[in-house]
């Protein structure tokens, strides 16, 4: 520091004693010294004071100032001490108005017993977090819905409540909606006809829906919160149900179907549903639940059942009608038998008849014509000439009923079959058929062995033949026909054919008609096969098939 001189001394004056005037100028000197640096250390203090309330005020500000939430911070009396900039931009008001407002003066009416009671907390609280939420008034008088988070801070002064204003608008906005959504949910679940049951892990009822209480005969609120065995007035019937549940649960990607009984003691029959069963996460992932689905099956079970039982005495009547069908059809073959028998009895004792009224014919009438006309010729001589005409014309008669006797003796039994056989007997029939018919016929046989064809087969194949023909003859209307004649290891097979008028065998067979049905009759007797082949105006063919050995044959020498 630049050393300053006497003043008198300076300007050149004397010296009153040199030692005191030196003392009285230091003691000037010191003096102004100190009033010098006394006024420069009270400008440094000025500079001190200012700086440090600068930074005071920083402090103060910070970190609450440029927290990015809304923060006030007020005393036990809840009078805002502090504010930062988010609050006064939350709440709409500079942060001068808001210090030393009361904070209950930004509280709706309706809430401000929250607020109240969030104060109480807080005071009551010594390092606690206190957590409310409520609506505040606005600077545009919109209630904003915030979240107050309270700390308390312990001052020398006094204990002061740092408080968070979290602005919850969107969160309640977003849990509105939700709460909407749950409750559109929950109708649905409500309305859906199908039994629902959500279970948490240890098979105890959450959750129920309408058709669920319906079905069991339940209230929601008896039945949430109990474990589904002990569910009331339920009698599950089924073994290992709930095992199967907790296998559902531990096997949570599939969807388990099974059928399960039970006893409602409060409906008359027992219940058949079909369950699923499916594992559901919680959205916090917290637990697992299970969701079961019950379908109502008992109708269509009961249904089944019923089916089944009928299916089975349809399968009795069933089995009962094949038994009295097959014993019918025994009777009907004894019948159809016993019938056979019958007819072949009736065609041999036609057949000995004829031979009989043949054997008659010819023996008795024909010896007595015979005799008779020995007798006239005997008497020629004796009688008067005028009765000679007479006489010749009752010759004539004579011989022609001779003639008339022999030849229906021969249609009634040609011996000729029983002599020559059944070649013979045909090639003789077909003579004196074209004689008396003026019908040609045309033969023809394979070669044959007649010691293998008995006489019931030969005299059946005779008359089914001559039957034919007198069928040509009457109603053809031909000049010619055919007939051939085969004869394998094991049956006789032969054919009338006329290329004539022709018939509908499908009328014919509904009328009465006796050569047909003759036809018939002795290819049955004979167990053979027989059709008719015809149409108008397209002839008719006649195709017989006659085994050689029926094993129903019974040989009678006819
Ligand atoms: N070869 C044929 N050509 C044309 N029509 C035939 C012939 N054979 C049978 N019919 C028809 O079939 C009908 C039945 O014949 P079926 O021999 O049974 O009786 P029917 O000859 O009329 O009388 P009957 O009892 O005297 O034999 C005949 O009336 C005739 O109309
Ligand atoms: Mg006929």
């Amino acid at each position: 520091m630049k050393r300053l001189l006497h003043p008198e001394v300076a300007l050149g004056r004397p010296v009153r004693s040199r030692r005191a005037d030196r003392l009285t100028d230091s003691v000037e000197d010191l003096r102004k010294r100190w009033e010098q640096e006394k006024a420069e250390s009270e400008m440094l203090v000025e500079e001190l004071r200012k700086v440090r309330a600068g930074v005071d005020q920083v402090w103060q500000r910070s970190p609450s100032e440029f927290a990015p939430i809304a923060q006030v911070t007020f005393d036990g009396k809840a009078k805002i001490e502090q504010t930062n900039a988010e609050a006064a931009a939350l709440l709409g008001i500079p942060p001068d108005t808001l210090r030393n407002m009361p904070f209950s003066a930004l509280v709706c009416a309706q809430d401000l017993s929250i607020f109240l009671e969030h104060l109480r907390n807080c005071r009551n609280s010594h390092s606690r977090k206190i957590v409310s939420e409520l609506r505040v008034q606005t600077a545009a008088r919109v209630p904003l819905p915030v979240q107050l988070v309270s700390v308390p801070l312990h001052q020398e002064t006094g204990s002061v409540f740092q408080t968070a204003l979290l602005d919850v608008t969107d969160r309640q906005r977003a849990e509105i909606i939700a709460r909407g959504e749950r409750a559109n949910a929950e109708k649905i679940v409500q309305t859906i006809p199908l039994p629902l049951l959500l279970l948490d892990h240890t098979l105890r009822i959450r959750k129920v829906n309408r058709a669920f209480c319906e079905i069991f005969h339940a209230t929601a609120s008896i039945a949430e919160g109990r474990m589904l065995a002990q569910l009331e007035d339920v009698r599950w019937k089924s073994s290992g149900l709930f095992g199967r549940l907790r296998e559902a649960l531990v096997n949570g990607s599939a969807i388990v179907h099974f059928q399960v009984h039970c006893e409602v003691s409060t409906r008359r029959d027992p219940l058949v549903l079909m369950l699923q069963a499916k594992r559901l996460e919680r959205p916090d992932h917290s637990a697992s639940d299970l969701l079961l689905v019950f379908e109502d099956i008992t109708r269509s079970e009961q249904a089944r059942q019923e089916r089944e039982h009928l299916m089975r005495q349809l399968q009795t009547a069933r089995d009962d009608l094949e038994k009295r069908i097959q014993e019918r059809t025994a009777e009907l073959v004894a019948a159809n038998a016993r019938l056979q028998a019958l007819s072949r009895r009736l065609v041999d004792a036609q057949e000995t008849e004829r031979r009989r009224i043949a054997c008659e014919l010819h023996d008795e009438v024909g010896q007595n014509l015979t005799a008779l006309k020995l007798f006239l010729n005997s008497q020629v001589r004796s009688l008067p000439v005028e009765f000679s005409g007479a006489f010749h014309e009752t010759a004539a008669a004579l011989d022609e009923l001779l003639e008339q006797v022999r030849r229906m003796a021969l249609d009634l039994r040609p011996h000729v079959l029983d002599d020559l056989g059944l070649l013979a007997a045909l090639q003789w029939h077909f003579k004196t058929y074209q004689a008396r018919t003026k019908i040609r016929i045309r033969f023809t046989h394979s070669a044959m062995t007649e010691e293998l064809i008995t006489p019931r087969l030969k005299n059946a194949v005779f008359r089914i033949t001559q039957e034919a023909l007198t069928n040509v003859a009457r109603h053809a209307r031909v000049k010619e026909a055919f007939v051939r004649l085969r004869q394998s290891s094991l049956a006789l097979q032969f054919e009338v054919t006329d290329t004539g008028r022709g018939f509908d065998p499908q009328l014919v067979a509904s009328t009465v008609s006796s050569g047909l049905s003759n036809i018939q009759e002795r290819v049955s007797v004979a167990a053979g096969q027989c059709s008719i082949i015809s149409a108008p105006g397209r002839g008719t063919k006649l195709t017989v098939k006659l085994p050689l050995a029926p094993h129903t044959t019974e040989e009678s020498g006819t």
